[in-house]
């Protein structure tokens, strides 16, 4: 009993060592963990999914990155996959005008402004990355982003969020025109 005792109480300055240990470092790796909002990853794989059907962007971000992995095995041309972000309502339309203008044109129909923002099909062990303004992103639309290779979108298909304070303030004073 004493014994146990003693142990208990060599344990308990490390025990506590690793509880503040873990406590100091919480916050910094939850941090990491969100990022800043402004940059986001996901990841499509040979079983033509991607790896979050919801994607949250901060509205404060003037512009956002993104990264494409590819994680999967299958070549581009065989099972590639891109990152395509338009309205909701565009989807439909662009996938039939993105299957009409084939691989070459990353099936997409080349210079379409329904196109928001767009990755180049990237194959297994493939990433991509891009940066678009959020000007783009209008508050109350559905903005939708999906795989436009033949036949992924149906699965291959998500939502992005626009959360938090937009930039309209900040636009709008900088827009201010200076008094003379
Ligand atoms: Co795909």
């Amino acid at each position: 009993m004493s014994a146990a005792g003693a142990r208990r109480a060599d344990h308990a300055p490390g025990l506590l060592g690793a509880l503040a240990c873990a406590t100091l470092l919480w916050p910094l790796l939850a941090g990491a963990a969100h990022a800043d909002g402004c940059s986001v990853s996901i990841d499509a794989d040979d079983m033509v999914q991607f790896s979050t059907h919801v994607l949250r962007v901060d509205a404060g971000c003037p512009e956002v990155q993104l990264t494409l992995r590819h994680v999967g095995e299958m070549e581009a041309h065989v099972l590639g996959h891109d990152w395509v972000l338009a309205r909701s309502a565009d989807v439909g339309a662009l996938t039939s005008a993105g299957l009409a203008a084939g691989f070459d044109k990353g099936y997409l129909p080349p210079g379409d402004p329904r196109i928001i923002a767009a990755t180049r099909i990237v194959g297994g062990g493939q990433s991509a990355t891009i940066t678009f303004s959020t000007d783009k992103l209008q508050p109350g639309v559905d903005y939708a982003y999906f795989c436009s290779y033949p036949g992924h979108a149906g699965l291959m298909r998500g939502r992005l969020l626009l959360v938090g304070r937009p930039r309209l303030a900040t636009n709008l004073s900088e827009a201010a025109p200076a008094t003379p």
